[in-house]
């Protein structure tokens, strides 16, 4: 697929709607140098990492209201009781509405790319990557999280959820059950691992 025409697009518009608001947008452009270096690395799509880290964040500044009302029916009851996670639904709703992008691995990532989900593909788990580690973020020293995720992609994503989850309980944020269910997922695969190396 080639999103050349759309990724141009994408950017003029999160340059234009985050012009008032230069962290965010300093955060987007980090996520996408991060995302970019990572599909390079990993033979991945780099057009489709680059729209995935553009479109991830492109709706944050608008209300809680306006993120429920610009999402699908199906995740708004799911999302009504957490706010602090409910941009990343209208990022997904914008992505398809406006954007007309189809592909379930772009629209995933930019769904779970604050709560995780269960199951997750490389694009969506470099998200929660980038999203942590970009050089804008004050997470301490992500530099070796960076490192890591260029070594080994299920240990850099445990690291960074676990950086996330920190983070939310730290702000008092209301964790999503969805948080939960990938935090377990997370902790479950890890113990697999661990086991088949015995
Ligand atoms: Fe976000
Ligand atoms: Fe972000």
């Amino acid at each position: 697929m080639d999103y050349s025409k759309t990724l141009n697009s994408i950017i003029k518009d999160v340059n234009q709607i985050m012009r008032t608001h230069p962290k965010r947008l300093l955060h987007i452009q980090g996520v996408a140098m991060c995302m970019e270096s990572f599909a390079k690395h990993y033979h991945l799509d780099e057009e489709k990492a680059l729209v995935i880290a553009y479109l991830h964040d492109i709706t944050k500044k608008e209300s809680d209201r306006w993120h429920l009302e610009n999402s699908y029916p199906t995740y708004q009851s799911i999302f009504k009781n957490y706010p602090y996670y409910s941009h990343a639904l209208s990022a997904a709703f914008v992505a398809k509405e406006k954007y007309e992008i189809k592909e379930a691995s772009i629209l995933n990532a930019i769904t779970y790319h604050c709560t995780g989900y269960d199951e997750l593909d490389i694009y969506a788990k470099l998200l929660i990557i980038a999203d942590v580690c970009e050089p804008s973020r004050k997470h301490g020293d992500t530099t070796m999280l960076y490192q890591r995720a260029l070594n080994d992609v299920e240990v850099a994503y445990k690291m960074a959820f676990e950086i996330k989850y920190q983070t939310h309980i730290n702000e008092n944020q209301t964790i999503h059950p969805w948080f939960i269910k990938a935090k377990e997922k997370i902790e479950e695969n890890h113990v697999i691992k661990n086991k088949n190396n015995y």
